[in-house]
């Protein structure tokens, strides 16, 4: 089966932004860790700062992959073109937030994906994506 792990802005800083909130590790180093837990599986791990790329990427995967674990960063507050995009593929989304947003500013709060995922992992940390993608191969 083939999953993509797919980020947006800001989570190529992991490992160095603010490390209280996001933790230390970068996700490349993680998604080392990661691979090998689920060797049935096909993991592709993708990055954009350009919310256009992410809707690329999600219409590029969507209508033949087997699951996408979205972190949209900032662009889950904003983005009603990734909710659309979302909509408009089959592959199924699971939405993932390192920090728990609910417990954050109330601008976070508010996410034009949750509606659209299959699922949603809010504040388990990395921990999160593996969880995903445990739900989307089972
Ligand atoms: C985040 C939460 C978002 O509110 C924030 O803009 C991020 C990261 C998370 O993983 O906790 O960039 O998606």
């Amino acid at each position: 089966k083939r999953i993509l792990i797919l980020n947006g802005p800001n989570l190529n800083l992991l490992g160095r932004r603010e490390p209280e909130i996001y933790g230390s590790q970068t996700f490349e180093d993680y998604f080392e860790t990661l691979k090998p837990l689920f060797p049935e599986a096909e993991l592709t791990y993708f990055q954009s700062n350009h919310e256009g790329a992410i809707l690329d990427k999600l219409h590029e995967v969507g209508f033949s992959w087997d699951g996408i674990v979205l972190n949209a960063g900032a662009y889950t507050h904003t983005s009603i073109a990734i909710g659309d995009a979302i909509s408009g593929i089959k592959t199924p989304v699971i939405e993932v937030h390192i920090s728990n947003v609910h417990a954050r500013e109330p601008y976070r709060h508010h996410s034009y994906i949750s509606a659209k995922a299959a699922g949603i992992l809010v504040g388990l940390g990395l921990k999160g994506y593996e969880l995903a993608v445990r739900a989307l191969l089972a």
